[in-house]
């Protein structure tokens, strides 16, 4: 079968057939058109980390093909805790889903799992490693704000703020990025949580500007800010996440300070919305300019494009007039 597991299996081809597939479900995520086009499916939704809206809407977007879902939520709940290998485990449940999408705590995991799989495995997360779905919806979302303000994603200028080391979003995002042409990248976060060196070197290296600031402070020129949480699940200590909370806050004040009033707002969520955090503020949830349920919409779209390709049913749920070829 054929994984989705990194960014890097795509180029622009096969990002804009995913974004073209996906353009032709938005009928089908409206209610407007139904389809059973996965009748008999079985997507195994495997989580063995938190989640909302990935595991939601992978379930979702099955559900939308006609397909069914069965969950495993945590690890606790599986034979993993017993010692199981990913492998073994990846031969069994494979033998009762056509497709797994699989979220868990360590990198790597999910390729690892996907060796002993005998069906298509989608990365939901893996570790502060990649979230290649999260990657592609946040292009997509990134393409449409672009495409209202008469702009492409070439020339792009994308401000990332916080916890670049262990966000795995913002390793995703700025590796399918590097795909475009004359961007330019700018990285707020302390130097302790600084982006991979590697992917430093992959964005210079691709000829795209890059500027590094441990400060939110002065005026960004960017069209998007990009904005995460502190993922202190992956950090030592609480005691060493509590050092960077709250360092980086977004509100309608400090947007308006350190932003244009077109710069389009965006972040993977959840958003640590306690008060020692509160890293996106809700004085902001009325901001025209907050894309971030727009991203979650989108990511319904992109998921069902990212089923209905890996399993060969596209062109039975689109309009096209030419076949689209994966
Ligand atoms: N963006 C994202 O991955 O959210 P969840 O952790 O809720 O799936």
């Amino acid at each position: 079968g054929k994984h989705v597991l990194s960014v890097a299996q795509f180029d622009r081809g096969a990002i804009e057939k995913v974004f073209l597939v996906a353009d032709n479900m938005l009928p089908y995520a409206l209610r407007k058109k139904r389809t059973q086009v996965l009748e008999g499916a079985i997507l195994g939704n495997l989580f063995f980390e938190p989640s909302t809206r990935t595991r939601v809407s992978f379930g979702t977007a099955f559900n939308l093909l006609g397909g069914e879902v069965r969950e495993t939520t945590g690890m606790s709940n599986s034979a993993l805790a017993k010692g199981e290998s990913l492998y073994d485990t990846a031969r069994v449940l494979s033998g009762y889903s056509d497709i797994i999408a699989m979220r868990h705590p360590q990198e790597g995991s999910v390729a690892e799992f996907a060796e002993g799989s005998r069906v298509p495995v989608i990365n939901g997360g893996d570790g502060a490693n990649e979230h290649p779905t999260q990657a592609l919806l946040d292009l997509y979302t990134i393409e449409k704000e672009r495409k209202f303000h008469g702009e492409g994603i070439d020339g792009l200028n994308i401000a990332m703020i916080g916890d670049l080391k262990y966000g795995r979003t913002v390793h995703s995002l700025s590796k399918l990025l590097c795909l475009y042409k004359d961007l330019h990248f700018i990285f707020i976060s302390p130097q302790e949580l600084s982006m991979p060196a590697y992917i430093c070197d992959m964005i210079t290296n691709a000829g795209h500007k890059l500027t590094i600031t441990e400060q939110l402070e002065g005026s960004f020129n960017a069209d998007i800010c990009y904005q995460t949480r502190i993922q202190e699940e992956r950090f030592p200590s609480q005691g060493e996440a509590n050092k960077y909370r709250g360092k980086f806050r977004l509100n309608q004040q400090t947007y308006t300070k350190h932003f244009q009033s077109k710069t389009v707002i965006m972040h993977p969520l959840p958003r640590d919305s306690r008060a020692e955090a509160n890293e996106l503020d809700n004085d902001l949830n009325l901001n025209p300019n907050l894309a971030i349920f727009r991203q979650t919409d989108n990511g319904v779209l992109v998921r069902m494009a990212l089923f209905a390709l890996t399993l060969g049913v596209e062109d039975k749920v689109s309009d096209f007039d030419r076949p689209v070829h994966w």
